[in-house]
């Protein structure tokens, strides 16, 4: 089994073997499925038998069975998931928007003082962002304690989500070994996410607790949950889960699309022009975008599909997990096999977009219009069935507000060395469950002269900073 790059090496074994592959290790069945068809007819129309997640004991290890994003498919895991729905349904994230465009504009003031920075930068909007809309507290620099434990035990989270990435996974009883015992190194590790999952998973939530018993508590999601429950254990319990989950996925999902956005700027400034261009038009040079201006900005529409679909954040998406036996085309499917979809393969089928591997926003568009014939990398980028990202409304709107207000304001480019030579940069995305561009190095230049004094005044003129 590879380890990793999964999703480069599933995609070259389905051109040997076909869309559906099947392995078996130490008994366990795993499928991994390489085509939009085979993943919406099993994920999606029978999800009813497809939304299982796989036992992973190193998850439980590190305490994280508390994620909605590996529980059980049951009667816990549908109340989790209806808690996350009534915060980040459609209908809600758009009290959230404000939020979301001050957090932006920080940012931009951030990239004008330090653009060399701008890696950070874009994780700490998120963080930012994610923190404010679901606790309403203010992070104020990258050194903030929530900050560093949701950074550090996601990190952790993703090396221990890859299924059969720890023994322990395929022999569950290793869990009981003590910290001491030679070879232990995996408890010792769980113990240390478990510790970061602890600050952020209850640190904040006793904020807002506090807070509401003193009458202080800004709204926030955390606080309007804590409003409507019946006041049992158990509501408590899911709400407290879901806002460090919302939390924890806010502040490192969208992150790896924006920074994959700059390094496609930097590789391709002509779609970057007509980006601008489209963006002068509509918006002007006298302020920067917000969500009313979206309809009227196809291109930079376009541009948000193709970064999803370029370099997904979710390659090879969350593994699901059979409850029943079943068929397809001929094949029998087991209860308890693992199922993959591999979301790098469907993103990248030539079938659907030619030239695949190529960074073309206007592959979406067809008369400046976005062209809804065109496969839209939703599809596949934000998973399936009864488990598709309950995140991914709250994600597009963060992706296209960071992306067409960076637009307005910056130009993108390569950095020149001291000798004036250009610094070429490499597409590389780290392995792994979630992928991020490996660091690179970019100009970040103002376009006018006029951006630093706009940016501060959208700050200060439409949010109280
Ligand atoms: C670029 C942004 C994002 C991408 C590409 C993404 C992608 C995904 C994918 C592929 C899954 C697994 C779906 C499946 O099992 O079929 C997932 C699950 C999930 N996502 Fe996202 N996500 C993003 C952002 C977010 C955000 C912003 C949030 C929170 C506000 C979020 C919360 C979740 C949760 C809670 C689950 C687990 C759902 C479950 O198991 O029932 N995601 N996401």
């Amino acid at each position: 089994m590879p380890s990793s790059y999964t999703w480069l090496e599933y995609f070259t074994w389905s051109k040997q073997y076909g869309d559906i592959i099947h392995v078996e290790v130490l008994g366990k069945h795993m499928l991994i499925l390489n085509s939009l068809e085979a993943a919406v007819e099993l994920c999606q129309k029978r999800s009813h038998a497809y939304s299982d997640r796989p036992l992973m004991a190193m998850v439980e290890l590190m305490g994280w069975d508390i994620n909605l994003g590996t529980m059980p498919y049951g009667p816990l895991w549908r109340k989790h998931r209806r808690s996350f729905h009534r915060s980040f349904g459609g209908s809600t994230i758009k009290s959230y928007v404000s939020l979301q465009t001050r957090e932006v504009r920080r940012m931009m003031r951030r990239l004008l003082s330090t653009p060399e920075d701008f890696f950070q930068h874009i994780r700490l909007t998120f963080a930012a962002t994610f923190m404010q809309v679901t606790y309403g507290i203010e992070v104020k620099g990258p050194d903030d304690r929530y900050v560093i434990a949701v950074e550090g035990g996601v990190r952790g989270f993703a090396e221990a989500a890859v299924p059969g990435a720890y023994f322990v996974d395929t022999i569950p009883i290793l869990k009981y070994l003590p910290v001491w015992f030679p070879g232990a190194t995996f408890v010792r590790k769980a113990q240390e996410w478990r510790k970061q999952l602890h600050v952020f998973l209850n640190e904040p939530f006793v904020v807002v607790k506090n807070g509401m018993a003193s009458g202080t508590a800004v709204s926030s999601v955390c606080r309007t949950a804590l409003e409507k429950v019946s006041g049992s254990g158990e509501d408590e319990f899911i709400t407290k889960n879901t806002c460090a989950m919302a939390f924890a996925a806010g502040s490192n999902t969208t992150v790896s699309t924006i920074q994959a956005f700059f390094l496609a700027m930097v590789l391709h400034p002509e779609i970057q022009t007509k980006a601008q261009e489209q963006i002068d038009n509509v918006v002007g040079r006298d302020r920067l975008p917000d969500f009313a201006d979206r309809v009227r900005l196809p291109y930079v529409e376009a541009i948000v599909k193709e970064t999803f679909r370029w370099q997904p954040v979710l390659p090879m998406g969350v593994a699901h997990q059979t409850t029943a036996d079943d068929e397809y085309k001929g094949y029998h499917i087991p209860k308890g096999a693992t199922v993959m979809v591999n979301a790098w393969s469907i993103l990248n089928d030539e079938t659907a977009y030619s030239d695949p591997f190529t960074y073309n926003p206007e592959r979406f568009l067809n008369d400046g219009q976005i062209d809804r014939n065109v496969r839209d990398p939703e599809v596949a980028a934000f998973g399936f069935g009864r488990r598709i990202c309950p995140g991914r409304h709250i994600a597009v709107d963060g992706a296209f507000i960071t992306i067409a207000s960076i637009l307005a304001a910056f130009d993108i480019s390569h950095t020149i060395d001291e000798y004036g030579n250009r610094i070429e940069v490499e597409v590389r995305m780290t392995p792994g469950l979630l992928s991020y561009p490996e660091p690179f190095k970019c100009s970040i230049q103002p376009r006018s002269g006029a951006i630093p004094s706009m940016i501060q005044q959208s700050i200060d003129g439409d949010f109280q900073d």
